[in-house]
């Protein structure tokens, strides 16, 4: 990248010339999201990418969200910024001891977060995000049994809120992890009446001191519906983006980890891009997803459950 170059510029001039469009999580650096067409949850986002009909997708997210991005819309060319970019849940579930695992328990349905491989999405029933987990597991027959991977953390939440047993992957958000209890206690004690709202990759040691459970869409909802002018935010902090935006008369306080502040519980994976890997990305139409077409369509089956049943 030459001296000088106005990447904002380059990376709007390069959107347009290649018919592109520029979806962002809500967990990417302030500056990606700002240049995004679109920012959103991973349900919005999953819907947004089968719906453009842009040429090009430059994700900026993680690779289980580019993929699904291909896997709904295979037309399509999907770059992601840094290929780097992945997530200690789909790490935590490889695709064989999955298998084997479904293998054991033939009379169980899976029923799938989305935060996991193409290859975990072709052997899963129906894929979940945060926001369409409620609604889909409340269309599933209560004697079905289910296996729900890979967060054990929102499989628990799950199970307890709709009291419903369910055999749980054992894989965890290093994230959502890295919360510490009694920093947040102090925290709550330092800002009496904030209310809490914690996404539900949050263990329960956290959750249960929740005023919101929810996913990051509804996270910013509650941000704008709260009555109060404080909320103190158990999710990924690159999130109190959008609230501090929208909201600039209230305040937003991220959930420390054990070191007493919120910086390390910045997610390692989403935090690999950048606007100059954005831009390289746009320019070179690299790194591409590719997903081979049988594993690709079977994927899409447990995808297209979840669009189905969330509407
Ligand atoms: P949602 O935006 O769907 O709530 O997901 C959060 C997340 O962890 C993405 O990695
Ligand atoms: Fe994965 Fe957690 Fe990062 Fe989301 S925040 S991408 S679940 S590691």
């Amino acid at each position: 990248i030459p001296a000088g170059t106005d990447l904002i510029e380059e990376i709007k001039a390069l959107r347009k010339e290649r018919n592109a469009v520029i979806l962002a999580h809500y967990y990417q650096k302030p500056e990606l999201q700002d240049l995004a067409d679109f920012v959103g949850d991973s349900l919005e986002l999953s819907r947004k990418a089968a719906e453009t009909d842009a040429d090009v997708i430059a994700f900026c997210g993680v690779k289980f969200m580019a993929e699904t991005a291909k896997i709904l819309s295979p037309e399509k060319i999907v770059v992601l910024p840094d290929m780097e970019a992945g997530c200690s849940l789909e790490d935590s579930c490889p695709p064989e001891k999955f298998a084997a695992f479904r293998a054991r328990h033939p009379d169980h349905i899976a029923i799938t977060y989305i935060n996991c491989s193409t290859e975990v999405k072709a052997l899963s029933d129906i894929i979940v995000t945060s926001s369409s987990a409620e609604t889909i597991l409340q269309q599933i027959p209560k004697d079905q049994p289910i296996i729900f991977g890979p967060d054990r953390h929102l499989g628990g939440w799950l199970s307890r809120k709709f009291d419903r047993e369910m055999l749980l992957w054992p894989g965890v958000c290093i994230v959502h992890e890295a919360f510490s209890e009694t920093e947040l206690l102090k925290l709550m004690a330092q800002h009496p009446g904030a209310p809490v709202a914690a996404h539900p990759e949050c263990p329960p040691a956290i959750i249960d001191h929740a005023d919101h459970v929810g996913s990051t869409s509804s996270i910013l909802n509650f941000a704008r519906d709260f009555p109060g002018d404080t909320l103190i935010v158990a999710t990924e902090p690159h999130i109190m983006h959008q609230m501090e935006k929208a909201l600039p008369e209230k305040t937003f306080i991220g959930a420390p980890g054990a070191d007493g502040n919120c910086n390390c519980n910045i997610c390692p994976y989403m935090a690999l891009n950048t606007l100059e890997k954005l831009y390289v990305a746009l320019r070179d139409l690299e790194p591409r997803v590719e997903i081979e077409e049988g594993l690709r369509l079977k994927a899409k089956a447990s995808l297209d459950k979840m669009l189905e049943m969330a509407s």
